[in-house]
């Protein structure tokens, strides 16, 4: 049987006042990993969380701690979260000037490196450096809020991600984050996706965490 997709909550929907208890919930409750968005007010228009959450989150748990930079300027940011303990950085190929440069600099501090792309931004965007890639980040809303809706028309983008990555036959996560819920997952995982990102549809579900997340990953 091929291995099920990783799920990763999104703590942007969790409770903040409650922040460590929503994140151990979630991974006694069979989430993979932990995934941090980390927003500047500036590449979007939201405000979060920064590198303390990390450590702080880092204290309390094994668990990959998966995190999004929202932020412009990403390489003055990462030497922060590698800091804290992040296990996978990924920054926005709108954001980073100088890509490749600011991958090494994660890699080479012996962190995973990821590039997420907008709705908008082209696959061929990261082609030239496809290889080097520890995840690539499909976005299926743009970024900024959770509960936003899942576009539709990135499900192609995704096939075309999986095609582009079984081509170069290399080991990079695909993750897709936007929107992705028990309607949408069955279309992300059967588009190649091996990482779901999900906030809204986890920590504001109708049914235990324990049922929830089997659901998204396909397994319940
Ligand atoms: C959006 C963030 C997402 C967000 C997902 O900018 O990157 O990780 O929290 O939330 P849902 O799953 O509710 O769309
Ligand atoms: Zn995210």
């Amino acid at each position: 049987m091929a291995t099920p997709v990783k799920i990763a909550p999104s703590l942007l929907s969790a409770d903040f006042a409650r922040l460590g208890e929503d994140a151990t919930d979630v991974l006694d409750a069979g989430a993979d990993w932990l995934h941090i968005d980390a927003m500047d007010g500036r590449f979007v228009p939201n405000l979060t969380f920064g590198a303390p959450i990390v450590a702080s989150l880092n204290e309390i748990t094994d668990a990959t701690l998966d995190c999004h930079l929202m932020v412009k300027r990403p390489n003055e940011r990462i030497n922060a979260f590698i800091d804290a303990g992040a296990d996978i950085i990924t920054v926005h190929a709108e954001a980073a000037t100088h890509l490749h440069r600011t991958l090494t600099a994660i890699q080479d501090a012996g962190v995973q490196a990821g590039v997420a792309l907008n709705p908008h931004t082209p696959l061929s965007t990261i082609e030239h450096i496809l290889p080097q890639l520890d995840l690539l980040l499909v976005m299926t809303v743009n970024p900024g809020f959770s509960g936003q809706a899942f576009i539709e028309t990135m499900l192609p983008k995704i096939q075309a991600a999986r095609e582009m990555i079984d081509h170069a036959d290399a080991s990079i996560e695909l993750e897709v984050d936007g929107g992705v819920g028990p309607k949408t997952a069955p279309n992300v995982r059967k588009a190649g996706a091996t990482a779901l990102v999900a906030g809204s549809a986890i920590f504001n579900a109708d049914e235990p965490y324990h049922e929830r997340i089997p659901r998204l990953r396909g397994t319940a």
